[in-house]
This record gives C-alpha cells, sequence and structure tokens, in this order.
C-alpha cells in the first residue's frame, strides 16, 4: 500500500484546544480520519507525524522520503524561517502541499512570509480542516496517476 505523509508542525498537535476561533475545533486526530477519507479510493494510507521541533521534523522528512508518495505539509510558525526544513522539503523527490488553516494573509504582517511556500506543488490556506482535505486532493492530482 502507498503511503502519503500528514506532516504538522509546531503547536499543531494540540488543535481543537489551540485558539479555536482561529484554528477551529478539529483536533488532529479529526484531520487525520479526514485525510485518510480522502486518499482511500486511491488505495493510499496516511501516515500523520507530528512535532513540535523542526529537528525532528526534518529527520522524518529524510526517513520516508523514499518510502512515501507525497506530503501534505502544515509547518505552522517554521513557515517563517524554518530554512532546514525548507531544505529537507528540497530534497524530498515526491510532490507535496503546504497547508494552513487560518488565511495567515489576513493576519499579522510576520506570518506573510513562507519560505517553504515556492517549493511547494501548491498553497492551500485559510479554509480551515477542510484545507487538508483540499490539499490531499490536490497531491493525488499531482502524482503521477492522474497527471
Ligand atoms: C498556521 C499559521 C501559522 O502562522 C501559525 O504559526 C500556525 C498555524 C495555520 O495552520 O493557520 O501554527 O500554520
Amino acid at each position: 500500500m502507498s503511503v502519503m505523509l500528514l506532516l504538522n508542525g509546531p503547536n499543531l498537535g494540540i488543535l481543537g484546544q489551540r485558539e479555536p476561533e482561529i484554528y477551529g475545533t478539529d483536533t488532529l486526530a479529526d484531520i487525520e480520519k479526514a485525510v485518510a477519507e480522502e486518499v482511500s479510493g486511491r488505495g493510499w494510507e496516511v501516515l500523520s507525524i507530528q512535532h513540535d521541533s523542526e529537528g525532528d521534523l526534518v529527520r522524518a522528512i529524510h526517513e520516508h522520503r523514499l518510502t512515501s508518495v507525497g506530503a501534505v505539509v502544515n509547518p505552522g510558525a517554521l513557515m517563517i524561517a524554518g530554512w532546514s526544513l525548507r531544505d529537507a522539503l528540497a530534497s524530498y523527490p515526491q510532490p507535496w502541499v503546504e497547508v494552513h488553516l487560518s488565511n495567515v494573509w489576513a493576519r499579522e504582517q510576520f506570518r506573510h512570509e513562507s519560505v517553504i511556500a515556492p517549493l511547494a506543488g501548491g498553497v492551500v490556506v485559510g479554509l480551515g480542516a477542510f484545507g487538508y482535505r483540499l490539499g490531499a486532493r490536490a497531491l493525488m492530482h499531482l502524482t503521477a496517476a492522474d497527471r
């Protein structure tokens, strides 16, 4: 069975409790379930990995770079200056899509920068937890079978 990565960065492990007025009430477990449902028709399994530290995310990308078909990535605040995450994703050979729950463009100025977005196959922003489903659909579109 093919495995897709669902990567979430710092502070995303407490989704549901974390500033729900901004990030919604869905938990990471809810999101994992939704993404799994979305890709099940393609016969993909979801490997969900959340870390609060950048190095752990980098290691996870290295570990799964040759055994996964693609990734949906919410880098959290690492979007702003996560250069080693950016470099790990640059060496990731499969398509991947960046997702943000909130509309970062409508928020503070410091969130108006993503060092990973220029490398992404696409970016989904501001659609809440539903954005992860859209990211997964975009990833299926970007993978060879759909091209
Ligand atoms: C976020 C947006 C980031 O600016 C923030 O630091 C997060 C969550 C989002 O999903 O909206 O942690 O990536």
